[in-house]
């Protein structure tokens, strides 16, 4: 049995394996988006450097072995989801086709796509297409009817929301923005019930849990982001990261 509010030193799957059928409530998840690469750039903190060292080699997939990646995970998901719960999972663009046709033939319902919108994206060094200004959450429920959904205001249930990448808590590489991780926590769940995040990085969705009152589980390979997340964890004040979320600026 895994202890809950804690992030273990586990692989994802290796930590899912040990969590019982329909047993938690909501997913909420970030996991590699399998595009890094040694000879693709980008500028990371003013420099030019290959995807793989801005990001991390964790980000690195075979696109063959990145599709049964995909295929695992979305199966585990769905097995270890109540009826009716959520899942919320990050993609990259050149994914969400493939994850939403795999995901709703295990029998998720593809609710909407989520965009979070950065202010000031990263400038493009090859010039030969679109800066990459948004990513993608897909947000999904398994079974058709049931599913929590708190509606909070027209202007909070929007599926935009716009922030700033120099807003961040850690020096995690993909940290996501704490106010929009509690936005989805606050309308796809209520207190008590537990948040599951298999990838959790600098622990924001375990930082967002805390402070709405739900419990949280989480795996994480790498030791220096669970230390990362450790220390938000525990100075956490209800207040402060309460603030943040009522003031998080939404779409334009
Ligand atoms: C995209 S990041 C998550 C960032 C997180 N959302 C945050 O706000 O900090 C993915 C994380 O998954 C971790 N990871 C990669 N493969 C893993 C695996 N098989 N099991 C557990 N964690 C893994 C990486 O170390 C990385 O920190």
């Amino acid at each position: 049995m895994l202890e809950l509010n804690r992030i273990h030193h586990m692989d994802a799957f290796e930590g899912l394996a040990k969590l019982k059928n329909e047993s938690v409530d909501l997913i909420v998840t970030d996991p590699p988006y399998g595009i890094a690469s040694r000879n693709m750039k980008t500028i990371r903190q003013g420099r030019i450097m290959s995807t793989q060292e801005a990001w991390g080699s964790w980000d690195t997939f075979h696109p063959f072995d990145y599709d049964v990646f995909i295929l695992r995970l979305i199966s585990e998901c769905h097995r270890v989801l109540k009826p009716g719960g959520s899942l919320y999972m990050f993609l990259a663009e050149e994914q969400v086709g493939y994850f939403a046709r795999k995901a709703v033939q295990r029998g998720f319902r593809l609710r909407n796509l989520l965009a979070i919108l950065k202010k000031a994206p990263q400038p493009s060094i090859y010039k030969n297409a679109w800066r990459r200004g948004f990513e993608l959450c897909a947000f999904l429920t398994k079974g058709k009817t049931g599913s929590t959904f708190n509606f909070l205001s027209q202007a909070e249930c929007v599926n935009t929301f716009a922030y700033s990448t120099s807003d961040r808590y850690t020096s995690h590489p993909t940290e996501k923005p704490l106010a929009f991780i509690q936005r989805l926590i606050r309308v796809s769940s209520h207190p008590g019930d537990l948040v599951l995040d298999p990838f959790m990085g600098s622990g924001t969705t375990a930082v967002a849990s805390k402070t709405l009152d739900r419990r949280y589980v989480g795996f994480e390979l790498e030791p220096t982001y669970i230390r990362m997340a450790e220390e938000r964890l525990g100075s956490i004040s209800n207040e402060t990261q309460m603030r943040q979320e009522r003031t998080g600026v939404n779409s334009p």
